[in-house]
């Protein structure tokens, strides 16, 4: 028996090895210390041994059982030690170096000021609403009480699609779109862009962004004296509260009586420059009361609706803001150009 046992214990510790894998070590562990291993039937034979000699075994038994074990919790230390320093070389993670400078895009000047008339516009209880950029006749033009020949449909004026389609020329087709819609209250402005056969130049695109706003309720409701009161209070939000605002009569084809409005020269603050070509003002927006022909052309009665409408550029907007020269910075996209309106401060 007690050589049976020295065997047990020379096999276990030779397959105990350094180069032992978790899985041979396991095997060992269930062979010899189990509940069915080779020492428990070494233990459950003890009754064939005489007497005088079990005490000898079962020390043997216990101090090989001690072995065992001492040398496989070894083993697994190792083990452990080894798949450490195995995982820390492959994941080569070095808490010292210092971090990766994640570079952080930001809003293009001109979607910055785009953003923040609206906002303006929202918190005066406008909503926004969007409209297509391809277009029809009716609702870019003669819904708009435009008359057949007027100038502005011939082709060096607009952009024309097949089957009667076009790109449109300004957001007021945004006015049809939504009154054909819905009915009166309404308060909503139409942003996007617009398109005409123009050469890019300093202060002109072929592509430009508009923002349309109307307000429209029950005739009498809504009057001119919102309209200044709006557009005043808008223009001073973007521009500054110092900014003068000043209606001119003007003419549109869906207002009437129509204005244009200036605000004073941001660089000269009114006493004349270059920019406002000495004349202090600036002109900014297209504006009026929408004209009955226009409701009518939605099916609305304009005995019984009335309202305003207004209508503005968003680079010319935003060129005045940034106090920017050249319209075609903001198209070419150099970085050194954009960088300069990082966050959005420039327009807040
Ligand atoms: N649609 C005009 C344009 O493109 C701008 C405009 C002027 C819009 C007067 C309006 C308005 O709603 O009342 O130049």
């Amino acid at each position: 028996m007690r050589e049976q046992l020295e065997q047990i214990r020379a096999q276990a510790l030779e397959q105990l090895g350094d180069a032992a894998t978790p899985e041979q070590i396991e095997a060992v562990r269930v062979r010899v210390l189990g509940r069915s291993g080779e020492l428990t039937e070494i233990m459950r034979r003890m009754p064939e041994v005489p007497r005088e000699e079990r005490p000898a075994i079962g020390r043997l038994v216990n101090e090989i059982k001690t072995q065992i074990e001492e040398r496989i919790a070894v083993l697994s230390e190792q083990l452990k030690r080894l798949a450490m320093e195995r995982s820390l070389v492959e994941a080569r993670i070095d808490v010292t170096l210092p971090g990766l400078n994640v570079p952080r895009g930001w809003l293009h000047p001109v979607t910055q000021s785009r953003e923040r008339m609206l906002d303006i516009l929202e918190s005066m209880g406008f909503e926004v609403v969007e409209t297509p950029d391809i277009e029809d006749d009716f609702h870019n033009f003669g819904a708009l009480n435009f008359p057949p020949d007027h100038p502005a449909r011939e082709m060096q004026d607009t952009f024309f699609l097949f089957g009667g389609l076009l790109l449109r020329t300004h957001t007021s087709n945004g006015q049809i779109r939504v009154m054909e819609q819905r009915k009166p209250p309404l308060a909503i402005v139409c942003p996007g862009n617009c398109y005409r056969p123009d050469e890019l130049t300093v202060r002109s695109s072929p592509m430009f962004g508009q923002i349309e706003g109307f307000m429209i309720d029950r005739a009498g409701v809504i009057t001119m004296a919102h309209l200044k009161g709006v557009l005043t209070e808008f223009l001073r939000a973007f521009f500054g509260p110092e900014s003068a605002v000043r209606f001119r009569a003007s003419f549109f084809p869906f207002t009437e009586p129509s204005a244009e409005v200036d605000i004073s020269c941001l660089l000269c603050g009114g006493s004349g420059c270059r920019v406002c070509k000495q004349s202090g003002w600036t002109e900014i927006l297209g504006a009026g009361m929408i004209h009955p022909n226009v409701l009518r052309a939605v099916g609305y009665d304009p005995e019984e609706y009335q309202g305003f409408a207004f209508g503005m550029g968003v680079e010319r907007t935003a060129l005045l803001k940034l106090g920017v020269e050249d319209m075609r910075l903001f198209f070419e996209n150099d970085l050194r150009f954009l960088r300069q309106f990082r966050s959005g401060e420039a327009v807040s």
